[in-house]
């Protein structure tokens, strides 16, 4: 295929206008013009340069893809439904963008640390597929100070969701700090693993999604992926 030129049925699917199959029709129906001539084929390749119009409308381009990693705030809910006027989303923290963000996966509201927000739901769901068995690493502070008999509790795993879940690894840091990495990503894993060894939660923060690492990133900012790290963080 021509270097950055695409079939006109997928560049109308991918500019929001209908399902591929739907694009077609339209398309076969003479809808369809492209830098103002009717075109009856779907396979035509088009261009950014090319003027296409459906039933006379000019066609927006598709959204562009964005990819930033963000430090989550306690407090921040991993939704775009807002419950009530006090409700702070994770989407607030990105004011200025055009895009329809969402983040990849949830974590708690209480929870901080390393989270993916983007508008591309095939990357989205490439990283949360459990076939991918990506590894994510939490750092928790409890209300103990831990013993070897906390950490071989909490590696024997508990009962998530009806599923038997065991961390992947679990290392104690300092005093009441420990790092655990799961694979599932099910809803409170971590917390009900440390809850189910008799400790209290006090704080709970993902640093690391695969290769990914939060780093020094501060507190509820953000920044882009660099490509390489949306490599990484697929393929660790
Ligand atoms: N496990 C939890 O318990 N909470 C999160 O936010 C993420 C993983």
């Amino acid at each position: 295929m021509e270097k950055g030129k695409k079939r006109l049925s997928k560049t109308l699917a991918a500019a929001g206008v209908a399902s591929r199959r739907a694009c077609e029709e339209l398309i076969f129906d003479g809808k369809v013009t492209v830098n103002g001539v009717v075109e009856l084929k779907p396979q035509t390749l088009v261009g950014d340069s090319d003027k296409i119009a459906v039933n006379g409308q000019p066609i927006q381009g598709a959204e562009r893809k964005v990819y930033y990693i963000l430090n989550k705030p306690a407090g921040y809910i991993c939704s775009n439904a807002r419950l009530n006027r006090t409700t702070k989303l994770v989407t607030d923290l990105f004011p200025d963008s055009k895009e329809r963000l969402f983040t990849v996966g949830r974590l708690d509201k209480d929870t901080e640390g390393l989270i993916l927000v983007t508008n591309d739901g095939h990357f989205a769901n490439q990283l949360i597929h459990p076939s991918r068995n990506i590894t994510k690493e939490y750092l928790a502070k409890t209300d103990h100070d831990l013993t070897h008999e906390h950490l071989v509790a909490i590696s024997s795993g508990a009962l998530v969701q009806g599923t038997f879940v065991k961390p992947a690894s679990v290392a104690k840091v300092r005093r009441g700090s420990v790092k655990i990495s799961v694979h599932e990503g099910k809803k409170h894993e971590v917390r009900i693993l440390l809850e189910a060894a008799g400790l209290k939660v006090l704080s709970l923060k993902r640093i690391r999604i695969g290769g990914l690492l939060l780093g020094t990133l501060p507190t509820g900012e953000w920044r882009e992926l660099t490509e390489k790290e949306k490599k990484t963080v697929l393929n660790p």
